[in-house]
């Protein structure tokens, strides 16, 4: 766990009964070399004193913006840390984390901090399983924060279910793995398609689809974090990858997109194409706005380029092709067909019937096909930690090669 060292940890603990494990968590993560600084709700202080965990941290604990003789810079915490930990995070925590309510000293160094967050949730199972909860912990996932999950079994209520905070020595090696992928990527050069394309009718109008971008592009942020060499070919698109690292080529096309992923495949180690491609464009643009005079219209179509299938073709050993489907129906059946006919090896589905999977939301449910048909299946999580989550078994298939 030596990712852990001279990390700065702001560990924020609120008031369940689970934050006795603080304390061991506190320690462990002092042992494993980080420095943390602990902020507690009022409420925590029920459970855990300010002394103990100071005594541990060798830092004062803070329960309050500002007590009589100072005022504790939450502003300075949120800059300074490399981490924010919420651990135990209530259900009236994540409830204020999700709604930016900054009545406490965790909630408004949590507004401020620019660091990755995580938080471990502790309550009562139905309190878990509440629909409230449930979509406080949708929205903190959409902002990018990383939900440490909850463990089953025996609760201080008595009753028996999901709800448990992890334990400290899981929580520790949650946190050593994220800082583990640093890097992972260093000297690697990654291809991604990512957004719609448009296809113009006439100077006004186009054919397009919904899909917003938001998946290649924290695709791209992740693999510019593990230090790959990212290119990244967006369609029409309003976003924007966050990372300074990553060459963004804006296109417009199926055919824009076709040329400029033609041109960079033959040197790129992992492609991965999430462009939401048009399949077809009509046959002329009108290079006038066509007016209003008959009663019907007709477009006459003809098919674009497929990328992928091209690319596939192409492909030498050594290099990985990734596709994406995104499909309504026969969703298993669809893809799998996908993975050959355009020798991917491997194509990440999502379904439209999934709440919170598709386009233009910040969250996404998918699972990973494999050629040997095998099928990983994940939660629903942001798109920064779905990112991730194809990294990592990108990654995998790398080191199969
Ligand atoms: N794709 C591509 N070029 C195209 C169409 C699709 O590169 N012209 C890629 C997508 O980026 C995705 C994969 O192929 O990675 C599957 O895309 P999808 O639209 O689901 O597949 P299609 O082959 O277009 O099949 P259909 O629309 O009939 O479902």
């Amino acid at each position: 766990m030596t990712k852990l060292k001279g990390k700065k940890i702001l560990l924020g603990i609120t008031g369940s009964i689970a934050a006795y494990k603080s304390a061991v968590l506190a320690r462990l993560l002092i042992k494993e070399g980080a420095q943390v600084q602990v902020l507690m709700t009022p409420a925590a202080k029920a459970f855990i004193t300010p002394l103990t965990l100071s005594t541990l941290t060798r830092r004062p604990a803070f329960s309050e913006v500002s007590s009589e003789e100072s005022w504790h810079n939450h502003v300075e915490l949120g800059l300074w840390a490399d981490a924010m930990l919420i651990a135990p995070a209530t259900a009236t925590t994540l409830s204020k984390l999700a709604h930016g309510l900054a009545d406490n000293i965790i909630v408004a160094a949590y507004l401020s901090a620019r660091c990755p967050v995580f938080f471990a949730p502790a309550m009562d199972l139905d309190m878990w399983a509440h629909p409230a909860t449930q979509e406080n912990v949708r929205r903190l996932l959409s902002y990018g924060n990383h939900l440490i999950p909850v463990g089953e079994g025996e609760l201080a209520s008595g009753l028996v279910g999901p709800g448990r905070m992890a334990e400290p020595e899981e929580i520790a090696s949650y946190l050593s793995k994220y800082w583990q992928q640093e890097q992972s990527l260093a000297g690697r050069k990654v291809l991604l398609t990512a957004g719609p394309t448009y296809e113009a009718i006439d100077p006004v109008r186009f054919i397009g689809n919904r899909s917003s971008g938001k998946m290649g592009v924290a695709l791209a942020d992740a693999a510019a974090k593990r230090g790959a060499d990212v290119t990244l070919i967006m369609g029409p698109s309003r976003l924007s990858p966050q990372h300074p690292g990553v060459k963004t080529i804006r296109v417009e096309t199926a055919d824009q997109m076709f040329q400029a992923a033609t041109r960079f495949f033959p040197d790129a180690d992992i492609s991965i194409l999430a462009a939401a491609v048009a399949d077809y464009r009509p046959k002329e643009a009108s290079a006038e706005k066509i007016k209003k005079k008959s009663e019907g219209l007709t477009l006459e179509l003809v098919k674009n380029p497929d990328i992928a299938a091209s690319l596939g073709k192409t492909k030498k050993a050594g290099q990985l092709l990734v596709g994406f489907a995104l499909e309504t129906h026969n969703e298993t059946a669809n893809a799998l067909e996908k993975l050959e006919k355009k020798n991917f090896d491997c194509i990440v589905l999502n379904s439209l019937q999934d709440a919170g999977a598709g386009f233009n939301v910040d969250t996404n449910k998918i699972s990973i096909l494999h050629k040997n048909n095998k099928i990983r299946n994940f939660e629903l999580k942001s798109k920064a930690a779905v990112a991730e989550d194809i990294l990592d078994e990108v990654e995998t298939l790398l080191r199969q090669l």
